[in-house]
């Protein structure tokens, strides 16, 4: 695997048919699963490791993001990713950051944007820095983060950028954790608690799918489970995929978010109806 570091030399490297990976690292089964669907979409794949410090607010994890850049690259070679673009700090904000993408409220105002003023502006702007640095046919994002799916594709619908953007699936631990950098944080008490989360998540889709279309009740009990067992829920929706919005009774196209903390660890997670 080639690793660069520069901005002008990876651009010297690629040409064209590109499928790209945006990750922050400290990769996990989930990411690597995106790496094998990007390599059947385009001929050269590339990862991106960067973690990006305009998503953090103040109070948030930045500084203690967990960083394993060589085990990152071990299995960035095993799954045969070609390029690796792994830029410092300086290499991606050369002077500060003025000019920024700035989704509407309606989409980053919402669910995490409520709980995380600010994240998706960050985002948005990394990601689209991104796109104008490798120039992707092709960009890869987990469904995990469904809303910064979302706005992802909306900001390449709007700006009319020349990318497609392909979702991958999440992949979850054998007792349904969904996989995040995230985890790691859990103590042993709180990894065998956190799968709580999922099924919760499970219980409000298996009532949707039996009819029942009291959205406000339904996300109310799982949030109050949540709560008789510790956790701190920020939100637990029923929402329309597209857009994620609220749905109305007779909407079909659905997808069950949920944000909670777990001692100091943040989890999130959504099931599709
Ligand atoms: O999902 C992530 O890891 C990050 O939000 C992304 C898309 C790499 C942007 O920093």
């Amino acid at each position: 695997m080639r690793i660069h570091t520069t901005i002008a030399e990876f651009r010297a490297a690629l040409k064209g048919g590109i499928a790209l990976v945006p990750t922050m690292g400290n990769l996990h089964e989930g990411h690597i699963a995106l790496m094998r669907q990007a390599k059947e979409l385009a001929d050269t794949v590339v990862a991106t490791i960067f973690v990006n410090r305009l998503q953090f607010r103040p109070t948030d994890d930045f500084e203690k993001y967990p960083r394993t850049f060589e085990a990152d690259c071990e299995k960035l070679d095993a799954a045969g990713v070609g390029h690796l673009f792994a830029p410092s700090e300086v290499e991606m904000y050369p002077q500060p950051q003025e000019y920024h993408v700035e989704p509407p409220p309606s989409q980053a105002g919402i669910l995490d944007g409520e709980f995380r003023p600010g994240h998706f502006r960050g985002v948005a702007t990394v990601v689209l820095k991104l796109f104008n640095i490798a120039t992707p046919r092709v960009a890869l994002f987990g469904k995990k983060d469904y809303q910064q799916l979302m706005v992802i594709r909306n900001m390449v619908r709007e700006l009319n950028l020349s990318v497609e953007i392909a979702a991958g699936e999440t992949v979850r631990a054998a007792d349904g954790l969904a996989l995040s950098s995230r985890n790691g944080y859990l103590s042993p008490a709180e990894r065998a608690e956190a799968p709580r989360l999922q099924r919760e998540l499970a219980r409000v889709r298996q009532a949707l799918l039996a009819g029942e279309r009291d959205f406000a009740r339904l996300e109310e009990q799982a949030m109050a489970e949540l709560r008789a067992n510790g956790w701190i829920p920020n939100y637990v929706a029923v929402r329309n995929r597209v857009d994620l919005q609220c749905p109305a009774a007779h909407d079909s196209e659905l997808v069950v978010l949920g944000a909670a903390l777990l001692g100091s660890t943040r989890l999130i997670d959504n099931l599709e109806v």
